[in-house]
């Protein structure tokens, strides 16, 4: 049962009100079978609305960014309609991220496998809302099939007259673009995006100017995750109030959810947010392989967010505040849950090894900090390292964290910092196993005599 953990005012989804199918890939992913879904019905009348409907519509629905990072889009989206905009002659651009890296996360995937219409009619939206002349569409390297998806269905919108100089019969001028990546994460933070489209390596850059004032080839952009700009459409038909009917004040409307590691049955689908974590794995996944009694941990948002030990992981619900509380956050919806049998310092360590592989190099401290981390955490593994350097290991994830251009620097302190803080003694257990069989073969004091 959840105890201690905040009410909620909904429960359990209805299917009627689901924005995706849940049945990704099992269905038509053309424009005819996306018709038959209510996907571009009525389109015409949105755009006819016009931005400052869209964007109060987005507003009063609740909706936060769905990359991960949950900054409200309807505040975010309408940074680029400042008073007098016209006056600014240069062109507006969204730029959807498409980008998905974050080890866990696999929803963005499934919507442009199984649904890439509604993406595409939500740039075409979104896009309208902030005055965009077009969408770039920045899609992982690796998402070959999603790629073709994505690119059938803007030449299905086109072919149609849904997208182009007339779209769906507006007025409005608007162009979709599909851009494939080349394999690297950092492409998936905004700014390094923004480089790699333009050209560039792909590598962050400071912040502010935010994208709104500077952004792609230096005009007002704004980039936003392919789930929060697939779900426009649906709450612009629907209404702010009905996706803000789901979930808890702050934390509102419908989210995939991304559900892989030992469970019964890893899935991707579609709840209501602030559904509790147990539930949702009970629900959807069939529980956790061996029990409840068997999990050792859960990383609730992707890997970049602190795991959660077992008490936890039964009392929190899947959305920002409860997880904040807890100590770690919603991030991308991608819960790793973890039995008894897995390693979790080894887990923790291939985490630091990805981040100092992925780190663009370019500030210190995380080109720096990532490299003692991984090297840090690849001694806590074997136990080869003294009680002391565990402290030492959490004062070098503060020395990253906050002190970095881009997130990647957090990403790579949050989860040793939450393996510390959830799983200490597994540490010292294993470093005090070391030490006790180097003394058993004669090596004793060895390690602390280098320290
Ligand atoms: P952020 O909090 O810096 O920014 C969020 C968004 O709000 C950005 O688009 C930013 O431009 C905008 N924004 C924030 N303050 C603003 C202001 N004052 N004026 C105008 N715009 C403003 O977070 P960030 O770095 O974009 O994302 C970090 C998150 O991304 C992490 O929490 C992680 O969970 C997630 N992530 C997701 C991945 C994926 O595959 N989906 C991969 C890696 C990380
Ligand atoms: Fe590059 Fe890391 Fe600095 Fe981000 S934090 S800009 S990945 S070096």
């Amino acid at each position: 049962t959840v105890t201690d953990a905040p009410v909620r005012r909904y429960g359990g989804l209805k299917d009627q009100d689901r924005i995706f199918t849940n049945a990704f890939c099992k269905h038509d992913h053309g424009l005819k079978g996306a018709k038959s879904r209510g996907d571009w019905h009525r389109t015409k009348d949105i755009l006819l609305k016009g931005d400052a409907w869209i964007i109060q519509t987005i507003k009063d629905s609740g909706l936060r960014g769905r990359g991960g990072a949950g900054f409200p889009s309807g505040l975010k989206w309408s940074f680029m309609n400042k008073p007098n905009w016209q006056d600014d002659k240069r062109p507006r651009y969204l730029v959807v991220n498409a980008d998905e890296g974050e080890p866990g996360t696999c929803k963005d995937r499934e919507i442009m496998r199984g649904d890439p219409h509604k993406l595409v009619e939500g740039c075409l939206v979104a896009g309208r809302g902030m005055n965009a002349t077009a969408a770039y569409i920045y899609i992982r390297g690796e998402f070959y099939q999603e790629a073709s998806h994505v690119q059938q269905a803007i030449n299905e919108a086109y072919a149609d007259g849904l997208l182009g100089p007339n779209a769906c019969g507006s007025g409005y001028a608007f162009d979709v673009y599909l851009h494939r990546g080349a394999g690297a994460y950092i492409c998936g933070e905004e700014t390094a995006l923004i480089e790699s489209l333009e050209g560039k390596q792909g590598k962050p850059r400071l912040k502010p100017p935010f994208p709104a004032d500077v952004g792609l080839f230096g005009c007002p952009s704004t980039v936003a995750n392919v789930e929060t700009v697939a779900v426009a459409p649906t709450i612009c038909r629907r209404g702010g109030a009905w996706f803000a009917s789901f979930g808890r004040e702050r934390n509102q409307g419908t989210k995939l959810f991304c559900i892989s590691g030992h469970v019964n049955n890893p899935c991707v689908v579609e709840e209501e947010m602030s559904i509790p974590l147990r539930e949702l794995i009970d629900k959807h996944c069939g529980g956790v392989i061996g029990g409840w009694d068997n999990l050792l941990g859960i990383i609730p948002g992707g890997c970049s967010v602190p795991v959660l030990n077992q008490q936890k992981s039964n009392e929190v619900l899947m959305d920002y505040d409860s997880l904040k509380d807890a100590g770690s956050g919603l991030g991308t919806g991608a819960v790793i849950v973890m039995d008894k049998s897995t390693d979790i310092i080894t887990a923790i360590a291939r985490f630091s090894q990805f981040y100092k592989h992925e780190s663009c190099g370019q500030c210190t401290p995380c080109r720096e900090g990532t490299s003692w981390m991984m090297n840090m955490m690849d001694r806590m593994v074997t136990g080869r390292a003294h009680v002391r350097e565990i402290d030492m290991l959490l004062e070098i994830t503060k020395q990253v964290e906050g002190r970095t251009i881009c997130a990647l620097g957090d990403a790579a302190a949050w989860p040793i910092q939450g393996l510390m803080k959830n799983f200490r003694p597994l540490v010292e257990e294993r470093i005090a196993a070391f030490r006790a069989s180097e003394d058993a073969v004669g090596f004793g004091g060895h390690l602390s005599s280098q320290m």
